[in-house]
């Protein structure tokens, strides 16, 4: 079908006002009153009421209006004129109404349904205003990643899914055939990747699709999710907290300013991320014990915090809380080790408020030859398939760190999501791989 040359979109009716104008979408709902009938209209960008009036339009679109189902595909023309009382302030009155599709009987009907059959119909679900809110918002947080990023002179490394070696662990690796039997893992973060371009480029990024194969059906577990990932050669984990907060400050501010109207729709109040500004505050794991045994929760030391831990914590603050330097024996093998107490990971998580939980995990990362080594070994990780990225240790090795967000769990955040399967267009869940 060819473009009409009067071609607008709902979110545009402002800038059309007394114009006719052709929208084409989908029908949301219709109602009738008398000599008057009433359609909803969605074209992705909002809904508009089109007000049909016996005798001001066509006879066949009122006969048109009779056929048309939820979700029927339609093209309609009409004058634009403001209605305070319509969402959107604007409404259409209608000239003429052609459908294009009468659609079937539509399974997500207006009224509630149950998650499990929304998330089996995903491929519609999408369609509903709220879930076109959430991901708005992700494709906002997104954009302002990489302005953030590219603000700063960082360069953005697209770093590989298929890897032939873990990166977080091998309990959770996802395994596949390679070929003549050989095997690659989809890979769990992009960051041993992302230090070897660091040593290249000095600043840069990536933002990928991660996969762990965690037997886990948490609210805040996927099995395939995205991830935003820094890297910075020459930085010590200061400078890498520093750069996290900056970050959340940045895109919280960039949402607020541009998803008003999103975060409305999602019934989202404002005020506890309107409070999100530095400085965020700081606690060693040490302290974060402390906190937990005084609000009754005691953590065995060496135990990174569960989430119920996390939750306690981070209930205490109105912005995300920053917990550094973990012990090391429940952190990642790349991680230095802090000069003060080796005992102890130069490394950070970032804690969301709201009870969300972990959104950040970064640190400092290793750059000696012969430690890296043994700690590849303390893991029980086979050195072959590392040899290149121990190879970054014998070429000028710097001290360098770098963190990673869990987009999703952001999303969940920002949008006060009560799982993390909305943050993304199509969950990957333990149990769920349709659609
Ligand atoms: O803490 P993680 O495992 O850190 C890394 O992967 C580092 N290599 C990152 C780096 O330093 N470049 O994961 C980082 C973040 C977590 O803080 C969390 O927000 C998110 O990724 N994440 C998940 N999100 C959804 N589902 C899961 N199963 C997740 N696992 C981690
Ligand atoms: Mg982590």
């Amino acid at each position: 079908m060819s473009k009409p040359a009067n071609l607008a979109y709902i979110a545009n009716l402002a800038e059309h006002q007394g114009q006719s104008v052709t929208i084409r979408g989908w029908l949301y709902n219709k109602r009738s009153s008398g000599k008057v009938r009433f359609v909803l209209v969605r074209d992705g960008t909002g809904i508009v009421q089109g007000v049909l009036v016996k005798g001001q339009v066509l006879e066949t679109a009122f006969e048109q209006f009779e056929l048309l189902s939820q979700e029927s595909s339609l093209v309609i023309q009409g004058q634009v004129r403001a209605e305070p009382r319509a969402p959107g302030g604007y409404e259409l009155a209608v000239t003429d109404l052609q459908p294009l599709h009468i659609a079937a009987e539509y399974p997500i009907s207006l009224k509630d349904h149950g998650v499990a059959f929304l998330l089996e119909h995903r491929h519609l679900w999408l369609r509903s205003p709220r879930q076109q809110a959430i991901l708005r918002i992700r494709d906002e947080i997104i954009r302002a990643c990489r302005d953030f990023f590219a603000e700063r002179g960082f360069i953005l490394i697209d770093t590989p899914i298929f890897t032939p070696a873990a990166c977080e662990g091998t309990t959770t690796l996802f395994q596949t055939d390679y070929f003549d039997e050989r095997k690659a893992y989809l890979s769990q973060s992009g960051q041993l990747y992302l230090e070897a371009a660091a040593m290249a480029l000095g600043q840069v990024y990536c933002c990928g699709p991660t996969f762990r194969a965690e037997k886990s059906k948490t609210r805040r577990h996927l099995t395939e999710f995205w991830m935003l990932e820094t890297e910075v050669a020459f930085a010590e984990l200061e400078e890498i907290m520093a750069l996290a907060e900056a970050l959340i400050v940045y895109l919280v501010g960039r949402v607020l300013d541009r998803r008003t109207a999103e975060f409305q729709a999602l019934e989202r109040p404002l005020e506890p991320l309107q409070a999100i500004k530095s400085p965020f505050p700081r606690l060693s794991y040490t302290e974060a014990r402390q906190r937990l045994a005084a609000a009754g929760q005691e953590l065995p030391w060496g135990e990174d915090l569960g989430g119920g831990d996390e939750t306690v914590l981070s209930e205490m603050y109105d912005r995300p809380l920053i917990v550094h330097r973990y012990p090391r024996s429940c952190k990642a093998f790349y991680m230095k080790a802090d000069p003060v107490d080796p005992q102890l990971a130069l490394c950070l998580d970032m804690l969301a408020p709201e009870g969300y939980g972990e959104i950040i995990g970064g640190s400092q990362r290793e750059d000696d030859l012969d430690t890296l080594v043994a700690r590849l070994q303390e893991h029980q990780l086979p050195q072959a398939p590392f040899e290149w990225y121990l190879d970054l240790r014998r070429y000028g090795s710097v001290p360098h760190s770098g963190f990673g967000l869990g987009l999703e769990r952001l999303v969940s955040w920002l949008c006060s999501l009560k799982h993390v399967r909305e943050a993304i267009p199509f969950p990957r869940l333990m149990d769920r791989l349709y659609p």
